[in-house]
């Protein structure tokens, strides 16, 4: 992923790469909001139902066009560009969901978001999550926790640091998820949801991984697991949860890439064996 220790030029700095980060997304996040055609031209990817506008991919060319004028040493993978800038010699590679949540986007429905992720050595080092129908953007850098300001999140004097409260018993918990564009695989996360469902307060599916991980890192839900995610998804919010105090791991005791689980360290235990139990993987 573009990690040659031997190239890394000393500019890494995790607090610049989140300033860089943050001017990035919420730039493209206020493109795609308040720049939103009359008419979207709407396509498909892996399946009828994975959605791609012309907005997804103008947004993402503006956070690679961002990020690359002033690090141009740099990789960047997006959703929709894929590696074509995965040619940095930096040592930072930067992972960018130009829209995600693109079927809120294209229902006019709130909830959709930039996230634009640097990773050094493989580590995700600063991430922003813009999230432009609630006005407010996330961010965090590896070590120095984890923020939410209303409005582009540029002006630091506006950031509050996020901890995440206590957590209720499992029962009480209100959890998040999502699911897959793949219908076999929507079929097994149906039997999931099914056995979860009587067993906690409740659950959501707002449809954006990357304000699911946020709303974990905000309080706004006890927890949030899902399987099937790309990296771009997952790797700025995760960073925000987790400088918020969340223990970010994946069902059945971590380690399955693409799969996350996360929620307070005194509940994630027992939301575990419970997601394990109901054959989440
Ligand atoms: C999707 C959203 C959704 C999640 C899917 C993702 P996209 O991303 O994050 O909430 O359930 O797994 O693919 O396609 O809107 O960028
Ligand atoms: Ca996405």
């Amino acid at each position: 992923m573009g990690t040659d220790a031997g190239h890394h030029d000393g500019s890494a700095d995790p607090a610049a790469l989140l300033d860089l980060a943050v001017r990035a997304a919420s730039a493209a996040a206020d493109l795609v909001h308040r720049r939103r055609p009359d008419r979207l031209d709407v396509g498909s990817k892996s399946s009828a139902t994975d959605l791609v506008t012309q907005m997804d991919r103008a947004a993402e060319d503006l956070v690679r066009r961002t990020l690359l004028s002033e690090r141009p040493d740099d990789s960047v993978v997006g959703e929709e560009g894929g590696t074509a800038d995965a040619v940095g010699t930096s040592g930072v590679t930067w992972w960018v969901d130009p829209i995600d949540g693109t079927t809120n986007y294209v229902y006019d429905h709130p909830g959709y978001a930039v996230s634009v992720a640097a990773e050094v050595d493989g580590r995700t080092v600063a991430g922003a999550v813009a999230d432009p129908t609630h006005d407010r953007t996330y961010g965090a850098s590896a070590g120095s926790g984890a923020w939410c300001a209303p409005g582009d999140g540029t002006d630091a004097s506006t950031r509050a640091l996020l901890r995440i409260p206590s957590p209720p018993p499992l029962e009480r918990a209100l959890v998040a998820t999502g699911f897959s564009y793949d219908s076999l695989r929507r079929a097994e996360q149906g039997r999931v949801v099914a056995g979860l469902l009587p067993r906690v307060r409740d659950l959501r599916r707002m449809g954006a991984a990357a304000l699911d991980l946020c709303s974990v890192a905000a309080g706004r839900v006890d927890a949030y697991y899902e399987s099937g995610l790309q990296h771009w998804d997952l790797a700025a919010g995760a960073l925000i949860a987790a400088e918020a105090g969340a223990t970010v791991t994946s069902p059945a005791g971590g380690g399955t890439a693409g799969s996350v689980l996360v929620a307070h360290p005194d509940l994630v235990a027992e939301l575990d064996a419970l997601l394990t139990e109901l054959g989440a993987t």
